[in-house]
């Protein structure tokens, strides 16, 4: 199993491009199924999730060939697609049950693996489920399956999600796509991801109406075109790398990026001490002061994003004082915690909230990465460890960041992949 190991105390300066965003890609990827048109994908990343998605893609007979060196995936379904999607590939990729919308919207059925639970929390799917029932789906649970007829197809209604979901939302958006007449969606999720699909979408030739901050209207259609579309930048990735940058006390230039998306995680690092200047497609990051500590919790977009939480609270062990995060979004996404503990940090969990005390030292030692957003802030710790840090299992990494240890050592730290 491969591991990556750091030596710290190097400081991360240079450049660094920003790649497309994981969690734009996949749904755009999974609402593919919509069309047998061709259909050009651009800037995209080349990450396990992304490829496991086009494998799954594949298997259900889509024509589907994803281009390595020009980060470029091209789809054509020219036959009808099977609507089977089997366990041994959403088992390692939850994303997959976005499928689920457009199989439906598209064939009238599918056969969806249940994606489990992960380390981060249980993840249901109700809100998933309870739309397509509501939109006229039969839907089973079997043997780990879902089961699901729309012999009808999918009608239009009005849907109000009682929880934030960016899943749910975006699933539900897909197969609007394809339903009789219109459906109007209250409560959405509104990340910049979900903005790049519904952009996605309405290029493909779908009605999609922002009609409210968290409401969408949408008409069904019957014809779509073919196009070609640059996903959204992983603004996940550009927060880690901004955090790395202060972490070590580095110079960074952060390319490939729309500043202006990022504004409640640029402003949160303000207001702890980085210096952030704001250009139009790039940042440049220092970290010239002492870091300050924060009270804060992560939210739905607009609001702190989850997938941040565990970076920040690394950055957070240098800082001035006393920190806190309240954890709101995932049941247990704290299990860096330990592992950061383990290199000297001095964090206190109580029920969903870390308390961070600052000027702590951090000594490397060697950790076991978790899920895909603590393995990165494991990462960030040995960046700025004293001595060495191995992290192991990194699969789990290399699920969302693309070449890191190239894209960090290629900026002054000391990182290499260990067979
Ligand atoms: C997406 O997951 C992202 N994944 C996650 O990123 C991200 O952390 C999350 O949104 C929140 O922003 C992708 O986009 C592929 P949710 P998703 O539905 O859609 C509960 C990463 O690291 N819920 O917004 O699964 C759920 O349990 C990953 O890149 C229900 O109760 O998240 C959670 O508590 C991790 N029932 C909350 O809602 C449902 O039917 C938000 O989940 C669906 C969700």
């Amino acid at each position: 199993m491969q591991k990556l190991e750091i030596k710290g105390g190097r400081k991360i300066s240079g450049t660094i491009v920003i790649s497309g965003s994981k969690n734009a890609t996949l749904p755009i990827l999974a609402s593919t199924i919509l069309t047998n048109k061709k259909i050009i994908i651009t800037n995209a990343p080349i990450l396990r999730d992304v490829e496991t998605m086009v494998g799954l893609l594949s298997t259900m007979g889509s024509t589907i060939k994803l281009n390595k060196k020009e980060k470029k995936i091209e789809i054509f379904n020219q036959k009808t697609l099977k609507t089977f999607a089997p366990y041994h590939l959403l088992k390692t990729m939850r994303a997959g049950v976005l499928v689920l919308g457009p199989l439906l919207a598209k064939y009238g059925m599918a056969k969806v693996s249940l994606p489990g639970g992960c380390a981060i929390g249980p993840r249901p799917i109700n809100l998933h489920l309870d739309a397509l029932k509501k939109m006229g789906a039969n839907i089973k649970i079997k043997n780990g399956y879902i089961v699901a007829s729309a012999k009808k197809g999918l009608k239009g209604c009005f849907i109000k999600f009682p929880k934030i979901s960016v899943g749910a939302t975006e699933n539900i958006l897909i197969a609007s796509c394809f339903a009789k007449g219109k459906t109007k969606l209250r409560n959405c999720a509104l990340e910049p991801e979900v903005q790049d699909l519904i952009n996605f979408l309405k290029k493909l030739g779908c009605k999609i109406n922002r009609v409210g901050k968290r409401s969408i209207d949408v008409t069904g259609v019957e014809k779509l075109k073919p196009i070609t579309y640059r996903v959204i930048f992983d603004r996940i990735e550009a927060g880690t790398y901004i955090i790395a940058a202060a972490l070590t006390n580095g110079r960074l230039k952060i390319t490939n990026i729309d500043p202006k998306v990022m504004s409640t995680e640029i402003n949160l690092l303000h207001k702890i001490g980085v210096k952030i200047i704001r250009k139009k497609n790039y940042v440049i990051v220092s970290c010239p002061k002492k870091l300050k500590s924060i009270h804060t919790m992560t939210k739905p977009y607009p609001g702190l994003p989850t997938d941040l939480q565990a970076q920040i609270m690394v950055l957070m062990t240098k800082a001035e004082g006393i920190s806190t995060i309240r954890e709101t979004i995932f049941e247990n996404r704290f299990m860096h915690v330990s592992e950061l503990r383990r290199m000297g940090a001095h964090i206190e969990i109580r029920g969903n909230k870390a308390k961070i005390i600052g000027k702590s030292k951090l000594n490397g030692a060697e950790l076991m990465a978790t899920d895909l957003r603590a393995s990165v802030s494991l990462v960030l710790a040995g960046l700025v460890a004293s001595n060495k840090t191995i992290v192991n299992r990194i699969y789990h990494l290399d699920r969302g960041y693309e070449n890191i240890e190239t894209k960090l050592s290629n900026c002054g730290a000391q990182i290499r992949r260990l067979k």
